[in-house]
């Protein structure tokens, strides 16, 4: 009966490692495995680095305060567009076009190698802080 236990047992372990490894090296590309607190502690260190010189998440800098914005874009694939080019996006979408011309027709600028899962990321960042904010 032990034995049987002991290779049961064996067995699961060997399983949950499998998975593990599994889970690591999809990380990068796919969002279903990365966990919240990793989706937040990736967004933070991308809007530090690319966006925090014009946006805050909760007061308006040369870019809008980006609290809520998922909110305020019905099409999340025009919202994901518009980040990696934001022309392109001002070309075909009223909201996006009216935003543009009432932030002075200030340019952002283009983040094409921004992946969907950095993307979630950054808005993941984005509405954790405004929860966390206090104001
Ligand atoms: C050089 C300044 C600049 C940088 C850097 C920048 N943005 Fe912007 N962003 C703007 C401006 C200006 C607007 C307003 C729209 C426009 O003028 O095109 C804007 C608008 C936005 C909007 C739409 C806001 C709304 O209220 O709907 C989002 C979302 C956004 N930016 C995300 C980002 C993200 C994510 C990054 C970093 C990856 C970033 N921005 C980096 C200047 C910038």
């Amino acid at each position: 009966m032990k034995t049987v236990c002991f290779a049961l047992m064996l067995c699961l372990l060997s399983c949950g490692t499998n998975n593990n490894q599994q889970s690591s090296e999809s990380k990068a590309s796919s969002n279903t495995t990365m966990s919240q607190d990793d989706l937040i502690e990736t967004g933070q260190s991308l809007f530090l680095q690319k966006c925090s010189s014009c946006h805050a998440v909760n007061m308006n800098l040369t870019g809008p305060a980006l609290k809520g914005v998922d909110k305020r874009w019905h099409n999340k694939e025009n919202l994901y567009a518009f980040i990696r080019n934001s022309q392109e996006v001002i070309a075909k979408d009223a909201y996006a076009k009216g935003l543009y011309e009432s932030n002075h027709k200030v340019q952002m600028p283009p983040f094409a190698d921004l992946k969907d899962n950095d993307i979630l990321a950054i808005l993941t960042y984005i509405k954790n802080a405004s929860i966390s904010a206090r104001h």
